[in-house]
């Protein structure tokens, strides 16, 4: 692990929202408007719609707090939060996580590219790869609060790398860490990158 990435985990050790146990079973019965969208275990058909199933709880967790207080805002979404609770949150965030998330396939065309950005970053440019934090095989560190690639919608996955390139998603936290990668990407790395996450496992 390098250094960078030893710094964060540091800085979100301290900054870490405090976690309300969520229970599974209890976030099943509570989902059911979500379905629409993301699918009714979480794996979405739509490529604009996430898949959530097996995505990490903390991750998950704080994306719905951010979505709720429109620290990162989601139109689609829009009240769709405001009646639950926190441990409403936290119940749906450990359900998600309970689910296991499908695997897509990367085009052929951009898996080379994809894959050298993926794990060889832009030296160059200090930029790190993607494997430091979302680790080699795409699925993430949620203690961390890094979120699991592998599997997710490539068409999703471009969308959050231009939003945080153009400055449309900023919940990334103080460090910026997500905004400073994607300001290195160029729309044919963020297509190659995208495609080749999609099909990781
Ligand atoms: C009308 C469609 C729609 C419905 C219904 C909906 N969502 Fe979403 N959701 C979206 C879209 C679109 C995004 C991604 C927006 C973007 O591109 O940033 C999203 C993003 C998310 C994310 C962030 C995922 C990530 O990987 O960062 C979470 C978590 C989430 N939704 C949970 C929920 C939950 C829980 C419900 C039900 C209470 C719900 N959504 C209902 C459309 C919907
Ligand atoms: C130093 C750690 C770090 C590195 C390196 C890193 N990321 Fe991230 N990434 C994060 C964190 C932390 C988040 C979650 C931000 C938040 O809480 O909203 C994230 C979020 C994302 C998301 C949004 C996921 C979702 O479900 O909405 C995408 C897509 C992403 N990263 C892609 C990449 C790609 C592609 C690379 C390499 C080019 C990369 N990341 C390198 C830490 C990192």
């Amino acid at each position: 692990m390098n250094k960078l990435v030893v710094s964060l985990l540091l800085t979100l050790g301290i900054t870490g929202l405090a976690q309300a146990a969520g229970d599974a079973a209890a976030g099943q019965g509570k989902v059911v408007v979500c379905g629409a969208c993301h699918g009714p275990d979480g794996n979405s058909l739509a490529p604009n719609f996430p898949k959530l199933a097996g995505q990490g709880e903390r991750y998950l967790l704080k994306q719905l707090n951010d979505i709720k207080s429109g620290n990162r805002q989601v139109v689609e979404m829009t009240g769709l939060l405001n009646n639950l609770s926190e441990q409403d949150l936290a119940d749906i965030a450990a359900y998600y996580a309970s689910q296991k998330m499908s695997v897509g396939a990367a085009d052929p065309q951009l898996v080379a590219r994809g894959e050298a950005l993926f794990r060889g970053g832009k030296l160059k440019e200090g930029m790190p790869a993607c494997t430091g934090c979302h680790s080699p095989n795409g699925a993430g560190l949620d203690a961390a609060g890094f979120p699991q690639l592998g599997g997710q919608h490539a068409g999703y996955v471009a969308k959050q790398l231009t939003d945080f390139r153009e400055g449309n998603r900023t919940n990334d936290g103080d460090s910026m860490i997500m905004r400073a990668i994607a300001a290195k990407l160029s729309n044919k790395d963020i297509a190659a990158v995208s495609s080749f996450v999609q099909g990781l496992h």
